[in-house]
């Protein structure tokens, strides 16, 4: 029986107002509301007001889940926000988190990891936690993806949208906690899923922005590939890592990129589908912040009582992957 060193008490989180449908998206590039239900179920996708940024939407969340967690902003000594769209290349999101909830002195930095970088996030939280560094760390996965979408590309601007989602983790009680944690990287593949410009490959010039490099670029076809073939390794090597088996997994939260990926990797955990929870319809892609946003949905509608099993899964660029089993 594996012993957990640290453990989720609370969560949390927080989606923009503003929604854009499939039948607004028609209006703005050649698209359907049929052929994105029908490739990738998504119906909706929330965006940040254009006053708002990253770390007020990390902050949001964040806020929700030191409540939930019954502690106060002075109680977090670690802040790590994963993301791939941040406030700007530095200070990072975490420090914009930090000083807007008054986490006073929290050590405080990003995580890059593109879709895993959640449970990227939690792996090295657990392993703070575990060598006594710190008590309660929150981890953060907050996204405004529709500021780097190309709005007039189709194979991608209808699959992204904005939303974070916070869960603080502390010093496990014995009963409870991340069982395993499971993360890996190939980078050889990065071009398949990436952002050109802006970075010290390719600064900002007119002529990045006149061809479109400052905004995400995906091979779709061989992206989805991938990832179901390393998401079923993530869940099979923390499944194994946990000495948890399939059948006792109560819920399986994965990436929610697209449906008929998350069925794939359901069917080959032999998952049924009352299982598997699903909230892509109403956020469309949030990378980092899309795991944390449906734990923290899930939490609150009760499907994850006491005792449960949650297994989450994780797959982005880099490409890296990523599972975790918690025990609630
Ligand atoms: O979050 C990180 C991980 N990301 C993912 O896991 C995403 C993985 N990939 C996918 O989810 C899918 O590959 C997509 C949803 C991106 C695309 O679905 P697909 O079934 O792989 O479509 P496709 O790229 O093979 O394109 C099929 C057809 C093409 O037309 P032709 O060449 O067959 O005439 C596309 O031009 O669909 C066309 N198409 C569209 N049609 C209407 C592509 N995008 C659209 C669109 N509306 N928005």
């Amino acid at each position: 029986m594996i012993q957990p060193a640290s453990m989720i008490i609370g969560t949390g989180s927080c989606a923009p107002d503003k929604v854009l449908t499939n039948s607004d998206l028609e209006k703005m590039v050649d698209t359907s509301d049929e052929w994105i239900k029908e490739r990738t179920g998504i119906e909706r996708r929330h965006i940040l007001e254009t006053e708002k940024t990253n770390s007020d939407l990390g902050a949001c969340a964040a806020e929700r889940a030191i409540e939930d967690a019954g502690l106060k902003a002075k109680d977090i000594d670690c802040i790590l926000v994963a993301t791939i769209t941040p406030d700007s290349f530095f200070p990072s999101t975490a420090c914009g988190v930090q000083a807007k909830i008054g986490a006073k002195d929290a050590a405080a930095m990003d995580v890059s990891a593109a879709c895993s970088g959640f449970l990227y996030g939690m792996t090295l939280a657990d392993a703070l936690i575990r060598s006594g560094q710190y008590r309660n760390v929150l981890v953060i996965g907050s996204e405004v993806l529709s500021r780097f979408t190309d709005w007039e590309d189709r194979t991608t601007c209808v699959l992204f949208g904005d939303g974070a989602g916070a869960a603080v983790m502390t010093e496990s009680d014995g009963t409870r906690g991340l069982l395993s944690s499971f993360i890996k990287s190939d980078g050889r593949l990065g071009r398949l899923l990436y952002l050109p410009g802006g970075g010290s490959t390719h600064p900002a010039t007119h002529e990045t922005v006149d061809q479109h490099l400052h905004t995400i670029r995906m091979e779709g076809r061989e992206v989805f590939k991938h990832a179901v073939r390393t998401m079923v390794d993530a869940a099979v090597h923390g499944l194994e890592k946990g000495e948890v088996h399939s059948d006792d997994i109560d819920l399986l939260i994965t990436h929610q990129a697209n449906m008929r990926i998350i069925d794939a990797v359901r069917e080959r955990l032999k998952l049924p589908e009352e299982k598997v929870f699903i909230n892509l319809q109403e956020f469309g892609n949030t990378s980092a912040a899309s795991i944390p946003l449906a734990l923290d949905q899930a939490r609150r509608e009760g499907r994850i009582r006491p005792g449960d099993k949650v297994l989450l899964v994780a797959f982005g660029g880099g490409f890296t992957w990523a599972s975790g089993v918690v025990q609630f």
